[in-house]
């Protein structure tokens, strides 16, 4: 089968995106798929990538997609990618079996990319439409899961004609949460945007940074408690998603929370697994990361974040549709963990695609 891997993309996850499709690239199984890497370029332009393309952070500059590579359009009907060539000769480059979008954030991991697809025809890795559209929205993301069940932090969402015509009511209801409070744009990843407020003033300056990544915000009470991840992946066969062991991630420094920074440069970020958990309790954190990816009717793999708090409760934090996905990043640990490797994974998830 023809795999084209698709990586980059028109949002601040553009690197993290790089980095991950970098450690696809050299996991999958070359005798057994036919591998086409597609980059998105910053400006949204759909590239054949070149062999120069860099996948990692070098001399802390993050990778970015290489513009210069042969042009592609959008994908047309019938599952076919179409590459201009030499300017203006359309090159078919043929159908394309299944599309792995090793993307995250807007235009990655929302529904729009997922929805060019289906119009296209063309099988991919992860979830559909809706699921990654509600997984992306934090605000709606909360109200599904809730309605399920699932205890949820105390939150306020502060969308953008309140936040220019009734910024009073819209400060004292998230003041109301108590401080410090987390700030988030509803729709961004990798903790891009986010910042955590002491105050009046740190509260505003927060929601005019998360603005800048979305117009729509959450304000969040702190919820003080353990970090513990757990993985879901879809099942070949007839049987329910299966839950990884759980993973407790550690701040190395000394940040107040795990930021971008934390999350990709070396050595800031531990991860335990499993979680040195009661034996209930990571069967508990195992069975909501079961129902979260249920109730969202996600496809593939997810990566469900909750907080262990002091006196025994478990709040869910979020779902990742299209998880931080390097051979080191945590969803990947958390399966190789549990015995699947990450070779494996990619080929399961590959082959659940084609399914
Ligand atoms: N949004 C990043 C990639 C994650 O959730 O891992
Ligand atoms: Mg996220």
């Amino acid at each position: 089968p023809r795999v084209a891997v698709v990586f980059g993309g028109r949002n601040s996850e553009h690197a993290v995106s790089l980095m991950g499709a970098g450690s696809v690239l050299d996991a999958i199984d070359r005798d057994k798929y036919e591998v086409i890497p597609i980059g998105i370029a910053r400006d949204g332009r759909w590239v054949i990538a070149s062999a120069a393309q860099s996948y990692a952070i070098e001399a802390g500059r993050l990778p970015e997609v290489d513009a210069s590579g042969t042009a592609l359009a959008l994908p047309a009907d019938g599952g076919s990618l179409m590459a201009y060539d030499a300017g203006t000769i359309p090159v078919e480059l043929g159908a394309v079996d299944v599309v792995f979008p090793v993307m995250h954030g807007p235009f990655a991991e929302d529904g729009t990319i997922q929805g060019l697809l289906e119009m296209a025809g063309v099988r991919y890795v992860g979830s559909g439409v809706l699921a990654s559209a509600v997984g992306m929205d934090k605000a709606h993301m909360k109200t599904v899961m809730a309605a399920a069940g699932l205890p949820i932090g105390p939150y306020v969402v502060v969308r953008e004609r309140d936040w220019r015509l009734d910024r009073e009511r819209v400060i004292k209801e998230a003041e109301s949460l108590g401080y410090p409070v987390f700030v988030k744009p509803a729709r961004a990843g990798s903790s891009q945007g986010i910042s955590r407020a002491t105050d009046r003033a740190s509260l505003e300056a927060a929601v005019e940074l998360a603005r800048e990544h979305d117009p729509k915000v959450l304000v969040e009470a702190a919820v003080a408690g353990r970090e513990i991840e757990c993985a879901v992946l879809e099942s070949l066969g007839d049987e329910p998603p299966a839950a990884s062991q759980p993973g407790e991630v550690r701040v190395e420094g000394g940040q107040d929370f795990f930021d971008f920074e934390a999350k990709y440069y070396p050595d800031q970020m531990s991860l335990d697994v499993p979680a040195d958990l009661p034996a209930d309790v990571a069967e508990r954190v195992r069975a909501m990361a079961v129902l979260a990816f249920q109730t969202l009717e996600c496809e593939g793999l997810s990566r469900v974040d909750f907080f262990y708090t002091p006196d025994g409760g478990i709040v869910f934090n979020e779902i990742n549709t299209m998880p931080g996905f390097t051979s080191l990043s945590v969803a990947p640990q958390l399966w190789a963990a549990s015995g699947l490797s990450y070779p494996q994974l990619v080929d399961r998830l590959v082959q659940l695609a084609l399914s």
